[in-house]
C-alpha cells in the first residue's frame, strides 16, 4: 500500500513557523485501548507530546477541545474514486471524494486499482497514481485488483509488493461475471500467490454464476426494476461465496479479508469458518448497511430505488443494520468501510429498463463515521474505543501503517479528528460535500 505522508516542506523550504505547531487542549483522547484526558501537541504533522501541563513553544496555535473527543482520524479501507464501471464514471473524483472524507472525520482512504481483464496491473496502478496524486486532500493507499490470471499477473503481483510500490493487498471478485470475476482455480492461484508474497487477499464474496442465471430468469419474467437487484442475489448467494472463499484461502494457506459484508447470513458463514481456519479471517462491513436497509428497492421512484443499488445489496431483513453494529462491537467483524462508489442519477438511468445495468455503488465516505456513531455508539451497542478500532486502528494494523496511523501517540502522524459527541446535523445531498446528487443516509 502507498501512503503519501503529509508534506513538511514547500518548494524545498522546510517550514518551521508557528503555523506548523498546534496544541489540542482539554480534550478526551480516545484510542482503541483506552480513554484519557490529555493534551496533544503537534509539530510538522507529527504528534510530539501527549500529556498534561506540556511545555509548548510560544506562538503555538491552540484548539480548545473541552467537551470533545480527540480520536485518530478515520481510515476508510474501501473507496472507489474516478472508477469507470458498467458504462459510467464515478461522480466523486479524488479531489471531491477525499475532501468529503476529511469533512466527515476520515483522514486516510484506501482505494482500489481495478485493471481491465488482460490489462497490466502495473499500468493500471500507474494510471491510478496519475489520477490521484495531484488531487487528494488526505493520505491515501491503494489495493490492487486481480481481475484476470496468468503467469504475467503473478509476476506483476511480485513487483507490486516491492518497496517501489508498497502494495500489500489484492482484491479478487467472485461476482461481476464476464467482467472482473475469477473462477475458483484462478482465485486459488491468486490466493496462493498472496500467501507466498505475504500479501493480504481480499474478496468480493457473491456467487457470480447464480446471479447471472437469476438475472436471466427475472428479466424473462418481466422483473426489470431495481427490486430485481436484491432478488437476483439474496443472502444465501453471499453466504455461499463467503464460505467458498474461506475454504479456498485455507487450502492456499492464506489469511483472508472479505470486503463489504452485507448480511447476517454472510457474518454467520464467516464465524463458522473461523472455527476451522488456519489463518486470520477479517470481515469488513459498510456504512450503507449500518445506516439503512433493502426496503428502498421497493420504492416506486426509480431514482430513489436505483440510488441504493450496490453489490452485495442492502438486505430486506430490517434487523440487519443493528445486527451489523453488534457484529462490529463483538469482533465478528473488524472494520467498517464506505465502498464509496457514487453515480449520478443520469448514470443510474442506464439501468432504467434492466436492473442488471444500473451502475453499482452508493455514497458513504463522508458519512461513515457519523452513521456508525449514531447507530452504534449513541445506542449503547459500542463504546468509543471500539468505534476507534473499527473506523481507524484496525485498518492501520491490517494494512501495515500502525502505529503511524490509527493511534494518538508520540511519533504518530497527526491525523486527528476532534469529535463533538453532542453535535447534531442532518445529512442530505443538499448539504454534503460529495459530488453525487443523492445521499442514501
Ligand atoms: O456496488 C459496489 N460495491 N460497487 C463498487 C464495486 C465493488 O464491488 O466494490
Ligand atoms: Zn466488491
Ligand atoms: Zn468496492
Amino acid at each position: 500500500m502507498t501512503v503519501d505522508v503529509t508534506p513538511t516542506s514547500v518548494s524545498g523550504i522546510n517550514i518551521k513557523s508557528s503555523q506548523n505547531r498546534l496544541l489540542i487542549k482539554n480534550g478526551r483522547v480516545v484510542n482503541d485501548d483506552g480513554i484519557e484526558d490529555l493534551d496533544v501537541y503537534i509539530e510538522d504533522g507529527i504528534i510530539k507530546q501527549v500529556g498534561r501541563n506540556l511545555i509548548i513553544p510560544g506562538g503555538t496555535r491552540t484548539i480548545d477541545a473541552t467537551g470533545k473527543l480527540v480520536m485518530p482520524g478515520g481510515i476508510d479501507p474501501h473507496t472507489h474514486f474516478e472508477l469507470e464501471m458498467m458504462g459510467a464514471k464515478c461522480a466523486d473524483d479524488f479531489y471531491k471524494g477525499t475532501r468529503a472524507a476529511v469533512a466527515g472525520g476520515t483522514t486516510c482512504v484506501i482505494d482500489f486499482v481495478l485493471p481491465q481483464k488482460g490489462q497490466s496491473l502495473l499500468e493500471a496502478y500507474n494510471n491510478w497514481r496519475e489520477k490521484a496524486d495531484g488531487k487528494v486532500c488526505c493520505d491515501y493507499g491503494l489495493h490492487v485488483g486481480v481481475t484476470w490470471w496468468s503467469p504475467a499477473v503473478k509476476k506483476e503481483m511480485q513487483q507490486l509488493v516491492s518497496e517501489q510500490y508498497g502494495v500489500n493487498s489484492f482484491k479478487m471478485f467472485m461476482a461481476y461475471k464476464d467482467a472482473w470475476m475469477l473462477d475458483d482455480y484462478d482465485l486459488y492461484c491468486a490466493m496462493e500467490t498472496c500467501a507466498e508474497l505475504k500479501a493480504l487477499p481480499q474478496v468480493h464474496a457473491e456467487n457470480g454464476h447464480i446471479i447471472a442465471r437469476n438475472t436471466e430468469k427475472l428479466l424473462a419474467k418481466g422483473v426489470t426494476g431495481p427490486e430485481g437487484h436484491q432478488l437476483s442475489r439474496d443472502e444465501e448467494v453471499e453466504a455461499e461465496a463467503v464460505n467458498r472463499a474461506c475454504v479456498i484461502a485455507n487450502q492456499a494457506g492464506a489469511p483472508l479479508y472479505i470486503v463489504h459484508m452485507m448480511s447476517k447470513s454472510a457474518v454467520r458463514a464467516l464465524q463458522l469458518a473461523r472455527s476451522r481456519q488456519r489463518h486470520a479471517l477479517i470481515g469488513e462491513t459498510l456504512a450503507a448497511t449500518v445506516g439503512t436497509d433493502g426496503s428502498h428497492y421497493g420504492n416506486a421512484c426509480f431514482r430513489h430505488a436505483a440510488a441504493h443499488v450496490l453489490s452485495p445489496p442492502l438486505r430486506p431483513d430490517p434487523s440487519t443494520p443493528q445486527a451489523m453494529c453488534e457484529a462490529l462491537a463483538d469482533d465478528h467483524l473488524q472494520l467498517i468501510g464506505s465502498d464509496n462508489c457514487t453515480f449520478h442519477e443520469k448514470d443510474k438511468q442506464l439501468g432504467k429498463d434492466n436492473f442488471a445495468k444500473i451502475p453499482n455503488g452508493v455514497n458513504g465516505v463522508e458519512d461513515r463515521m457519523a452513521i456508525l456513531w449514531q447507530k452504534a455508539v449513541n445506542t449503547g451497542i459500542m463504546d468509543p474505543c471500539r468505534f476507534v478500532a473499527v473506523t481507524s486502528s484496525n485498518a492501520a494494523k491490517i494494512f501495515n501503517i500502525w502505529p503511524q496511523k490509527g493511534r494518538i501517540a508520540v511519533n504518530s502522524d497527526a491525523d486527528i479528528v476532534v469529535w463533538d459527541p453532542k453535535l447534531e446535523r442532518t445529512i442530505s445531498a443538499a448539504n454534503h460535500k460529495q459530488a453525487v446528487d443523492f445521499n442514501i443516509s
